[in-house]
């Protein structure tokens, strides 16, 4: 018996070639047993896996299935993509799913007034005021909820670590497992414009989330039009687990909503693009590969 541990070599490279099956069961260990007599394009799993990963499914049945379960409890995701492609929308499916399924979840609105937020979620065909009412979502708006913060002790505007306590005291009051913050990069500047503090305040940020190992944190992300950056500040991609890119691709003269998952640390994923549709009532709607629409 051998065992592969290497994160440079993970178990699914060898193992996506495989069959379906296969590939389901593998998606869980990190660790896996495999018999040393058989290349990896037959691994036989001989033992059990050393833990289970415990995923917190993001409403999209078909990107569940292709994340092999959905994101990792507990970790930090990048939703990104141009003004318009549906970065919110995913956001509240995550968490409207989440709050119907037992996990809490708190969204963090810095460009919009949840007010206008709450609007567009009855328009989608979502009716959250229980949820809200039951505690089993809660919204906040950075501009008024920070100006509070800031307004209570200046020194604070400056100091990542009250913003931080802050979301996290918010977490605890619903007992919340899930967490988004739609965009991110302007919580980040605080009180200064400086890259290189805004890049610390995040990193901390994402490391104190992580640290209470129960909370899925989504943060969105606002791509320029044209840019092919991911992120504001550069480093967002680096501290997530896993990148979900939307977009708006126009092929043969239609338009259509495109999704690619960019990363998903220690998931068999194979890279392809697929079309999705914005449905009231459903949300976001994952259909086939974008190759079957060209
Ligand atoms: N009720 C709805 N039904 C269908 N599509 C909708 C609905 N509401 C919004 N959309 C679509 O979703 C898009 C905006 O999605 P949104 O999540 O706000 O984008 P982003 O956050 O990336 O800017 C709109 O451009 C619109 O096309
Ligand atoms: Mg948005």
């Amino acid at each position: 018996m051998r065992f592969i541990s290497d994160p440079n070599n993970p178990p699914c490279i060898g193992v996506q070639a495989i069959s379906p099956s296969i590939n389901q069961q593998v998606s869980n260990p990190v660790v896996q047993a495999v018999s040393e007599d058989q290349d990896l394009g037959a691994v036989v799993i001989r033992e059990k896996p050393r833990y289970d990963r415990v995923y917190a499914k993001t409403g999209i049945e078909l990107l569940d299935k292709l994340l092999g379960g959905g994101f990792l409890r507990g970790k930090t995701y990048l939703v990104a993509g141009e003004t318009g492609c549906g970065k919110t929308i995913f956001s509240l499916q995550f968490l409207v799913y989440g709050a119907l399924n037992g996990e809490p979840g708190v969204y963090l609105a810095i460009d919009e007034p949840t007010e206008h937020l709450l609007r567009g979620i009855k328009r989608l065909g979502w009716d959250v005021t229980e949820l809200i009412e039951d505690g089993k979502l809660l919204f906040l708006d950075m501009r008024t909820h920070f100006s509070k913060i800031y307004m209570k002790e200046e020194r604070k505007k400056i100091e990542p670590r009250f913003i931080i306590e802050s979301i996290i005291n918010n977490i605890r009051k619903i007992k919340a497992k899930r967490l988004v913050i739609d965009p991110v990069a302007p919580l980040m500047y605080g009180g200064s414009t400086d890259v290189l503090y805004a890049r610390e305040f995040l990193r901390e940020m994402v490391f104190s989330l992580e640290k209470l190992r129960t909370v899925t944190t989504i943060m969105t992300s606002e791509i320029p039009s044209g840019s092919n950056k991911l992120s504001r500040f550069g480093v967002e991609e680096f501290l997530a687990s896993g990148i979900i890119v939307l977009s708006l691709n126009e092929i043969r003269g239609r338009i259509l909503r495109v999704m690619y998952i960019r990363k998903a640390r220690w998931a068999p994923v194979h890279p392809c693009k697929y079309v999705f549709e914005i449905v009231p009532g459903k949300g976001i709607v994952l259909k086939g590969p974008l190759e079957n629409y060209v």
